[in-house]
């Protein structure tokens, strides 16, 4: 199994690269690693390997076809080149989409104090482009208090701190201010949200959280704890803003979450949960990781697990020199030792960063498809490839810049506010306003969580308590019309 580790020890590891001894690929939203061999050399992530050991879904070509005939959106870059690759339930979401029924996009970031990295924005791109495709309502969780648990020095303050600028990065990335709710646990906890992480801790136990995240005894409780927040969030009815106060309706309300694969066991947990207390299923769709510069095997420095290492990614505030330093002088390549080889062999595209780089971020796949052709035909050399990757980076960092530049404070407050959120859903099918479909069976299973509605005994009791207190009250009435009788 991938997650056998000592999560708590591994955060304080340094980066995999330091992980000489052979061990077995690990992914966990706490470590991300490829296997290492007994050479010492880490491996590029197995990916189907994960799909078999979590039990998700890869995702078929058919699903892709079903995708673009409901929304007549030609499915993203990333899903026709299998960056976004496994699913739980997207068929759900589709029939949902297809009826009209309600639906909303959940997903999140630790905020640090780090610039975003090209990595990070994977997630969030495709999250835009599905909120486009799907129109509707996106949920942006900010997990300060996560990023304060898992690390040592930090305090409130500072990661509270972080949530402006990095809600401004997110916002850059092109989300529909009417359609996107972006949050800070440390802020909104309480209320309606607050009833549902506790409506999921009670049901996870600690040797649950020791087996899905590799937690052990020296583990602090707020992480143990934290796993039920993060889980909160793909619940509508945390969020009774948006979706109105029946609960008894917001429940049956699912999300579909896109995340990176690594955040996958915090949501195999909630939909566990879901399933007893009789709320709807949160639905995934999981993202592989952009590789390092260094090469494939590691996911690029994440501060969850380590400070950024500058050399390791281009960030998305790096300037169009930098980038190109970065990648002529830190891309791993595939290329041969020399240009007579080379153009002899040809390059090896599965371990070229420039060209991995290309896969994820060149939109036209007639062009991609060219140069992987003459990569490896070695037509192309190496520092050709690295100009072309070069290239596409500066033009998407750019356009990431402009759009960031016009972020202020009054937009964060605009897309942070506590506000119904407007949106249409699919042209073809009338929207329809949260179902009750369901909610008897839901009623009856609450009852029996001890979480909702009353049971019958519980009932019985409380019409007893009434009498008894309108029996006290006729008592009280008599004694005052007698006032010394008992005495
Ligand atoms: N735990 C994630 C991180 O450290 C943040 C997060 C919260 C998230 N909820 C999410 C990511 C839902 C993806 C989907 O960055």
């Amino acid at each position: 199994m991938a997650t056998t580790v000592n999560a708590e020890a591994l955060n304080e590891s340094p980066l995999p690269e330091a992980v000489a001894k052979e061990s077995k690929q690990s992914v966990d939203p706490y470590n991300v690693s490829g296997e290492v061999g007994e050479d010492g050399v880490v491996k590029a992530i197995d990916y189907s390997k994960l799909v078999d050991e979590f039990g998700t879904k890869k995702i078929e070509p058919a699903l892709l076809e079903r995708f673009e005939r409901l929304t007549g959106q030609k499915p993203h870059r990333f899903l026709r080149r299998g960056i976004v690759f496994s699913h739980r339930d997207l068929d759900l979401i589709l029939d949902r989409y297809e009826r009209g029924q309600p639906f909303f996009l959940y997903t999140g970031r630790g905020p640090s104090s780090d610039s975003v990295h090209v990595g990070h924005t994977v997630p969030f791109e495709f999250t835009k482009w599905l909120q486009e495709a799907l129109d509707c309502p996106l949920i942006i969780m900010l997990t300060d208090d996560e990023k304060y648990l898992f690390s040592d020095k930090r305090t409130v303050e500072e990661v509270q701190g972080y949530c402006s600028a990095n809600a401004k990065d997110i916002i850059a990335i092109g989300f529909d201010p009417a359609k996107t709710f972006i949050f800070s646990d440390f802020e909104f906890m309480g209320g309606a949200f607050y009833r549902n992480v506790v409506r999921l801790s009670k049901h996870i136990t600690l040797n649950q959280s020791r087996a899905i995240f590799g937690f052990n005894d020296s583990t602090s409780i707020g992480k143990i704890h934290f796993g039920s927040i993060q889980g909160a969030t793909s619940f509508a009815s945390s969020f009774p803003h948006i979706f109105g106060t029946d609960e008894t309706k917001t429940s049956l309300i699912p999300a579909l979450i896109p995340c990176a694969i690594d955040q996958d066991p915090y949501f195999r947990m909630t939909r566990d949960v879901a399933a007893r207390i009789h709320y709807a299923k949160p639905s995934l769709i999981h993202s592989k990781f952009l590789d390092a510069l260094q090469g494939p095997g590691t996911k690029m420095a994440n501060t969850l697990q380590s400070a950024s290492i500058d050399e390791s990614a281009i960030f998305m505030k790096d300037t169009p020199n930098q980038i190109k330093n970065k990648i002529n002088k830190y891309a791993f390549s595939g290329g041969k030792a020399t240009v007579e080889e080379h153009r002899e062999k040809g390059g090896d595209t599965s371990v070229d960063v420039s060209f991995l780089y290309l896969r994820f971020f060149l939109e036209d796949d007639e062009e991609l498809e060219k140069i992987r052709v003459a990569y490896e035909s070695g037509e192309l050399l190496t520092g050709d490839l690295k100009a072309i990757c070069i290239k596409e980076l500066q033009t998407y960092v750019k356009v990431f810049q402009e759009r960031r530049a016009k972020v202020d404070d009054e937009i964060v407050h605009q897309f942070m506010d506590r506000r119904p959120l407007k949106w249409a859903g699919n042209p073809r099918a009338p929207i329809v306003v949260p179902q009750v479909e369901g909610a008897a069976g839901s009623a009856a299973g609450e009852a029996a969580e001890g979480d909702g509605k009353l049971t019958k005994n519980q009932l019985k009791k409380l019409e007893k308590q009434k009498q008894i207190e309108a029996k006290k009250a006729q008592k009280a009435k008599e004694k005052e019309v007698r006032p010394a009788a008992a005495a």
